[in-house]
């Protein structure tokens, strides 16, 4: 028997499974500015596997990965897949999702139809030999970014996720606060409590790029949950302050300096003593922020380009700049005097793993970590807010859409 889809902003009855459904499409074609490339189009809803969890879509998250997706930059997500083995010829993305468990494949024993759930994005083949060694999934040959390098995300009314990655909703958050910032904040756990040696603690200065963005703002809540003092860097009072509001001991305007990008080389003598003159200018505003002469013992990083020979620059002797990102560019310069001489450390950092993503869901569960929800858009406004996202011109903190959520505030259960 056939069950017809139903209207965005509806449910159908718990547990019947529609034969489709409206999801915010991306087609190679269409690729480039985010407001043309996302395009509604009824599909078939995706089949659970054995080990897989069929959500419906309550409110999705906003994150930057589906600008690049949209954009097919720095790689088209559909043509990988397909030299993959995925013959499909389109990308529904999204990686947050909050919502509930309308179907379940037959080896699920974690979740039940009916629950309430959100969505961490590291997804991985648990039969992996790195796995199956023990290793850390997140760095293993078959882990991937859910909802950007794998299809059926969650701009859609129902989306596929593997079972390791469904968590509890926090009772007290609504749909949309917690669809906001699961893979931001996972991801800033991973950073600051994932590299041995150099995770956060009791004291510690951390400066915090993009502090008022979604990454920013949960590293900002961790590392003062952890004791440590975020200092945001932002590109105006008005973000700066937001920063201070959820944490922040103080806040750098990078606007106020201009020694960004790729640095001279070091044998032009003059135009290095002039890009060093100006990182120093920064170092030295960092210490007013600090109110003493004292290096960030973590910089948390992303921008990439415009700020790695800055934030090496200004990192304390043995410490690290994690960084999971390169927002601005690739060519991230490091100056090896520094680096060598004072033995920084520069790491990478990428998605989350489960027991990463637990800690961070569990301190959303207790109300320690605020999602920081800003905008809230609708379903049919998924391309302006990526396209807003790519020009910087969202409101501070996480932006959610409402999916299968009529309106904004419900959801809360305690
Ligand atoms: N690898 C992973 O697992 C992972 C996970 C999450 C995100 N990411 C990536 O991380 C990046 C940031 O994500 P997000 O969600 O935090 O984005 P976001 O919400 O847009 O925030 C980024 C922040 O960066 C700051 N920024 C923009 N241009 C800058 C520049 N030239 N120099 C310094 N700061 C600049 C902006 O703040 P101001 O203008 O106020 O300075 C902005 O708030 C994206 O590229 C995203 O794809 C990676």
């Amino acid at each position: 028997m056939s069950n017809p889809s139903v209207p965005v902003g509806t449910l159908p009855d718990l547990g019947v499974v529609p034969d489709s459904m409206f999801a915010q499409v991306v087609r190679t074609e269409r690729m480039g500015d985010p407001r043309n490339a996302f395009v509604v189009e009824e599909m078939p809803v995706p089949e659970p596997g054995p080990r897989d969890v069929l959500i419906a879509v309550m409110a999705a998250g906003i994150n930057f990965n589906n600008v690049w997706a949209a954009k097919g930059v720095p790689i088209d997500v559909i043509k990988v897949r397909q030299k993959g083995g995925d013959s499909r010829d389109f990308h529904v993305g999204g990686s947050d999702a909050s919502g509930i468990v309308w179907a379940v494949g037959e080896s699920v024993t974690k979740v039940s139809i009916g629950d309430e759930v959100v969505v961490h994005h590291g997804v991985w083949d648990e039969n992996d030999p790195w796995i199956l060694a023990g290793k850390d999934p997140m760095t293993a040959p078959s882990s991937k970014i859910w909802g950007y390098e794998t299809n059926d995300g969650s701009f859609a009314q129902f989306c596929l996720a593997a079972e390791h990655q469904v968590m509890p909703k926090a009772p007290r958050l609504t749909w949309e606060e917690a669809a906001a910032a699961t893979l931001v904040g996972t991801t800033a756990y991973r950073m600051l409590h994932g590299w041995s040696g150099n995770t956060v603690g009791e004291g510690d200065i951390v400066l915090v790029w993009g502090g008022s963005g979604g990454l920013g703002t949960q590293a900002i809540q961790l590392v003062t949950l952890a004791g440590a003092k975020a200092i945001a860097v932002v590109s105006s009072a008005e973000r700066g302050r937001y920063c201070q509001d959820i944490g922040a001991i103080g806040y750098l305007d990078r606007k106020q300096f201009s020694h960004w990008g790729v640095p001279p080389h070091w044998a032009d003598t003059d135009a290095q003593r002039e890009w060093t003159a100006g990182a120093r200018a920064f170092g030295k505003a960092l210490w007013d922020v600090v109110g003493e002469r004292r290096n960030p013992s973590i910089v948390f990083e992303h921008p990439g380009e415009d700020t790695i020979p800055t934030s090496i620059f200004v990192c304390d002797s043995g410490g690290m700049v994690v960084i999971c990102a390169g927002t601005t560019g690739y060519t991230a310069v490091v100056d090896l005097r520094y680096h060598w001489m004072r033995q920084k450390r520069l790491q990478g950092s990428h998605g989350t793993n489960d027991e990463q993503a637990y800690a961070y869901n569990q301190l959303v569960v207790d109300g320690k970590i605020d999602p920081c929800l800003g905008q809230v858009a609708e379903f049919d406004d998924i391309g302006d807010v990526h396209h807003d996202m790519d020009l910087g011109q969202l409101s501070p903190g996480n932006t959610a859409v409402l999916i299968g959520a009529p309106e904004p505030g419900l959801g809360r259960t305690s």
